[in-house]
């Protein structure tokens, strides 16, 4: 007999018997199963966790490995201790909680965002949770899709860059790697924490098309391509209402228009409320960064006084046993200590940094270097000694080490923000890249002895970097230090200069024009200087294309203005998460271009940007030619990709919609590899969400019937092929 029950919009099954047959292969049937021999206390147990760096290690759960957090199983029913960790970079480890303790640690999500290639995201995350597995880690917390609205945001440099389509593909292929260990994936933050400035009490003002048509489509599509066991909140408001406590974020959107079957974890610190378990959130985490314990001692008195029904608890208990089930985790105990094959995760990790490098410019060829160069000096702060990684919980303790480990300048009231280089150092990765040169080193502090040294140099290679982090927004674009001035002198001392880029977002580059080549190395990871150096020696042709818009000045962005930058509140607020102040007030942040995220802002207002979403060089080049659009049904694009070139290498060919008097969306890529002369002819069906307006009203996708043209591009501002194509009326569930 089963009768269903129903709670904010979400229908269960409520069992009473269940055979073992069905136990086995139903996780549904299991969890209920479970559920019902669990005590109210067991129950309870699973709803809420600690961040274990903030208990004193006598009062953590023994025999758990120490990440970000933990909650805790009963293991008479064989429910397992879930045992968190950072994550989307590789396994952090803030603040040496495990000490010694190492990881392989990927680039970051903007390089992995312009490989355009699925296949790396899967490999990587597939690697990372092999290493969490191994090191007693059942959920890593890795997943972030938040998109980039903004150049100036802290935590861009771990999201997939400003377009729905390629950060929710990008993201699903991360999670389904990382899941494949047996392990729960959590996709965050949930929704529209695209800014760190005010995290914890602004507001994003925002209409419910434009949401849908941007954030929400990203995770939509990580969703349904990842399926992630675990949904984490955000902490910021959106249309007032705090993330983890938002009905129509959890129950409306995710639960009923999606269909979304797991459970939903709240960001460490970001519990508001016991009744928040009526709203759609799920387990509480990281509860003593909250004020109080609202999904434990306040959960009993709020289920005594009435406040919270049972079957809340219920609900939230069932679908987290039933992710133990559908994920194996609950069937494949933890046995941490297990060996790791660093070498061959350094190898996914090179792979993934290479593909990631964009190359911006490179006039008169320049690049690749020839292997015939005699001298080559090596200008800028840190290149003899590892490569930057951002700041923040994702930050991985690389394999070798921190070379040098400090604290943000800005940030420098918040311990956990640090600046870290380690990995292949750059300096070593151009050694070994041309064995036959002299190449010297200059931390480029003496300007006039760069200049000097570049002058008597074949070729000068000067290392830009730019630190972000979690916790604390760019004040502004530029690239800062008086690197700009460094870059100006060296790239008038010898016109074979070259600018390698460590940023973990969009700079200004007031010297662009002057300086022949340019690549964007993003934070490059464990192999990073290695995956340099190949790029730079044409061991590697470069393929990576922009995920993000570069800026040619803030006074192009939506907001000139970071929402909240005059109120200082980036510290402020970070102080008052930590309880070093208090009494801030809420503010709204209103993003005026809505879905028209980074390039459609840009093809909508008609500005020229510094460099556009989607570019990117090769050492080869491509053509399109013969481009077919059918309409009937699903749009499907057709077109043929020829390697003009004399270097094999592969091509992001992209392809836009235009709609009349609406901003151009990327409808689909791909990523073909070519020998000189190869042509492939290949084909890319559309998403129809991609095509589509949402209506609020009617909760549908609503392709509107008419014109609509269709572009082949090298980038969003170099289109090679048009054509025109007719669509009747459709519309489609949410
Ligand atoms: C971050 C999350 C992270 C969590 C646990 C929070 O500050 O926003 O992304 O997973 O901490 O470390």
């Amino acid at each position: 007999m089963r009768k269903t029950i129903s709670l904010a919009g979400i229908a269960f099954l409520s069992a009473t018997t269940v055979s073992a047959q069905e136990r086995a292969t139903n996780p549904d049937a299991r969890a209920n199963a479970t559920l019902r021999a669990m005590s109210q206390e067991e129950k309870i147990r699973m709803l809420h966790g600690p961040m274990p760096s903030m208990l004193p290690p006598g009062k953590r759960l023994p025999g758990v490995a120490i990440g970000a957090g933990y909650v805790e199983g009963t293991q008479r029913l064989r429910v397992p201790n879930l045992v968190m960790t950072d994550a989307s970079l590789g396994v952090s480890n803030l603040n040496d909680l495990r000490p010694g303790d190492v990881a392989t640690a990927l680039p970051s999500g903007l390089s992995l965002a312009s490989t355009w290639n699925p296949d790396i995201a899967r490999q990587g995350g597939a690697m990372i949770g092999g290493e969490a597995r191994a090191k007693g880690f059942n959920v890593m917390l890795v997943g972030g899709v938040n998109l980039v609205r903004d150049p100036r945001g802290g935590r861009n440099f771990e999201y997939l860059g400003e377009d729905p389509l390629l950060a929710g593909t990008m993201v699903g292929s991360q999670i389904s790697g990382v899941q494949s260990n047996r392990i729960i994936a959590t996709i965050k933050h949930f929704a529209l924490n695209d800014q760190e400035t005010g995290r914890n009490i602004a507001s994003v003002e925002m209409d419910e098309a434009a949401m849908r048509e941007s954030d929400l489509l990203a995770f939509q599509i990580g969703i349904e391509k990842g399926d992630p066991a675990s949904v984490m909140c955000a902490y910021n408001r959106v249309g007032g209402v705090f993330a983890c406590e938002n009905p129509f974020l959890l129950n409306d959107v995710l639960r009923r228009d999606w269909g979304y079957k797991g459970f939903v974890m709240s960001d460490w610190g970001a519990v508001h409320s016991s009744e928040a378990i009526t709203k759609g959130l799920d387990q509480q985490n990281g509860e003593n960064l909250d004020a109080k314990p609202y999904f434990s001692t306040l959960l009993v008195e709020a289920l005594a006084g009435g406040r919270v029904p049972q079957v809340a608890v219920d609900t939230a208990v069932r679908r987290i046993l039933r992710a133990t089930y559908t994920t194996g985790v609950a069937d494949h105990p933890l046995a941490p200590g297990q060996a790791i094959d660093y070498e061959a995760n350094g190898a996914v990790a090179l792979k993934a940094a290479e593909e990631g490098i964009v190359l911006l410019r490179n006039e008169g060829g320049v690049l690749p270097l020839a292997q015939t160069a005699r001298s080559i000096v090596v200008i800028g702060g840190t290149a003899d000694l590892g490569v930057l990684s951002g700041g923040g919980s994702s930050h991985v303790r690389p394999v070798g080490g921190f070379k040098k480990l400090g604290r943000a300048g800005r940030g420098a009231a918040i311990t956990w923000v640090k600046r870290g280089y380690g990995g292949t150092p750059p300096l070593d990765g151009i050694r070994r890249a041309f064995p036959s040169a002299a190449v010297t080193y200059l931390d480029g502090k003496d300007v006039p002895a760069a200049a000097a040294a570049a002058k008597a140099a074949q070729v000068a290679i000067v290392i830009g970097e730019k630190f972000a982090s979690e916790a604390d927004d760019n004040v502004d674009i530029s690239l800062g230090q008086g690197q700009d001035a460094l870059i100006e002198a060296v790239s008038a001392a010898n016109p074979k200069t070259v600018v390698v880029l460590q940023v973990g977002n969009p700079v200004a580059m007031p010297w662009r024009d002057k300086v022949p080549a340019i690549l964007a190395a993003w934070y490059p990871g464990q192999r990073g200087g290695d995956a340099i150096a190949h790029v730079l020696s044409g061991k590697v042709n470069p393929s990576g294309h922009l995920p993000v818009t570069f800026p040619a000045s803030e006074a192009q962005l939506p907001n000139p203005k970071l929402p909240g930058a005059d109120a200082q509140l980036a510290d402020k607020e970070t102080r008052a998460v930590y309880g070093l102040a208090a009494g801030l007030k809420p503010f709204n942040i209103v993003y005026p271009e809505g879905s028209d995220v980074g390039y459609r802002w840009f093809d909508r207002k008609g500005l020229k940007p510094l460099f556009p979403f989607g570019h990117g060089l090769s050492y080869t080049s491509f053509r399109y030619s013969d481009l077919k659009v059918t309409g009937k049904g699903k749009l499907k694009v057709r077109f043929t990709v020829t390697n003009v070139g004399a270097m094999p290498g592969p091509d992001v060919p992209q392809v836009c919609v235009v709609r009349p008097g609406k901003a151009k969306r990327l409808i689909g890529w791909a990523k073909p590899m070519l020998a000189p002369g190869a042509a492939r002819e290949v084909s890319i069906v559309a998403d129809p969400r991609v095509l589509a307006d949402f209506d609020a009203k009617t909760r549908r996708w609503v392709v509107r019937a008419g014109t609509y043209r269709i572009e082949v591009s090298h980038s969003a501002t170099e289109t090679a092929l048009k054509a025109d194509t007719q669509l009747s009326r459709q519309t489609l569930a949410p």
